[in-house]
C-alpha cells in the first residue's frame, strides 16, 4: 500500500501575507522570472505589503496546506477583481460580479506530485461555486497548466502588449 500524504487545509488568516508573498516569489523563481536575489527581496517586500492590504479588505482569500508539524507546505489564493458588466457565458443575462483571479499557486518542492495543489484548487473552485460569480480566471505556468486543464480550465483570448521603452 502506498504511503498516505498527511496534511490539512485551512483558509488564510490576516497574518499570512508574508508566507503568501514567499510562495509568490518562489513561484516566479520556479517559472524562471526572478534573475537576481535583489529582485527577489524587492518582490517579497512589496508583495507582503500589498497582500496585507488585500487580505484586510477581503479582496484576497485563499488556502494553505499544512503538514502534521504545522508547517505550510503549499498554498493557492484568489484575488477578487472588479470587472465591467459582461454577457454571461450562457449568453442569457448581464453579469456584473467580481471575477476571482487564482494566483500564487505553489507547492514546496519536496511535497510536489502528491495531489496537494489539486486539493487546494478543488477547495478554491468549491469556494468560487458558492460566490456570486460565473467564472475563475488565471495565468498558467507550464508546470500548472496540466493541473488546471484537468480541472476544466481552458485557454482564452487574452493578449498582451508591452509599452515600448518599459523593459529597462
Ligand atoms: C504547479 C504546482 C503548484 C503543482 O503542485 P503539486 O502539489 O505538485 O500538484 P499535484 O500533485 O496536485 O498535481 C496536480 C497535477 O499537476 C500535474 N503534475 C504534477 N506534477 C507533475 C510533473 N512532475 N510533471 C507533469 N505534470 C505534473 C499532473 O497533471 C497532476 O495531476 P495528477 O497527479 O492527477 O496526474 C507545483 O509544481 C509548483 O509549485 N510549481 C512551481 C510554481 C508554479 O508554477 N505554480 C503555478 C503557477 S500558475
Amino acid at each position: 500500500m502506498g504511503q498516505v500524504t498527511q496534511y490539512t487545509i485551512r483558509r488564510y488568516t490576516l497574518d499570512d501575507a508574508a508566507t503568501i508573498a514567499r510562495h509568490r516569489v518562489e513561484m516566479f523563481r520556479d517559472m524562471g522570472e526572478v534573475p537576481t536575489e535583489e529582485l527577489a527581496r524587492d518582490l517579497l517586500g512589496k508583495s507582503t505589503s500589498a497582500l496585507a492590504v488585500l487580505l484586510a479588505d477581503g479582496s484576497y482569500v485563499g488556502w494553505f496546506a499544512i503538514d502534521t508539524g504545522g508547517n505550510v507546505i503549499a498554498g493557492a489564493g484568489v484575488h477578487i477583481k472588479l470587472q465591467l458588466p459582461r454577457i454571461s457565458h450562457g449568453h442569457v443575462r448581464v453579469e456584473h460580479s467580481p471575477v476571482p483571479l487564482a494566483v500564487n499557486v505553489y507547492t514546496e518542492p519536496q511535497w510536489r506530485g502528491k495531489g496537494i495543489a489539486r486539493a487546494l484548487m478543488r477547495e478554491l473552485l468549491r469556494w468560487a461555486s458558492e460566490q456570486r460569480t460565473d467564472r475563475v480566471v488565471l495565468h498558467a505556468s507550464n508546470a500548472g497548466r496540466p493541473l488546471y486543464e484537468s480541472l476544466g480550465f481552458h485557454s482564452t483570448n487574452e493578449m498582451r502588449w508591452f509599452v515600448p521603452g518599459t523593459n529597462g
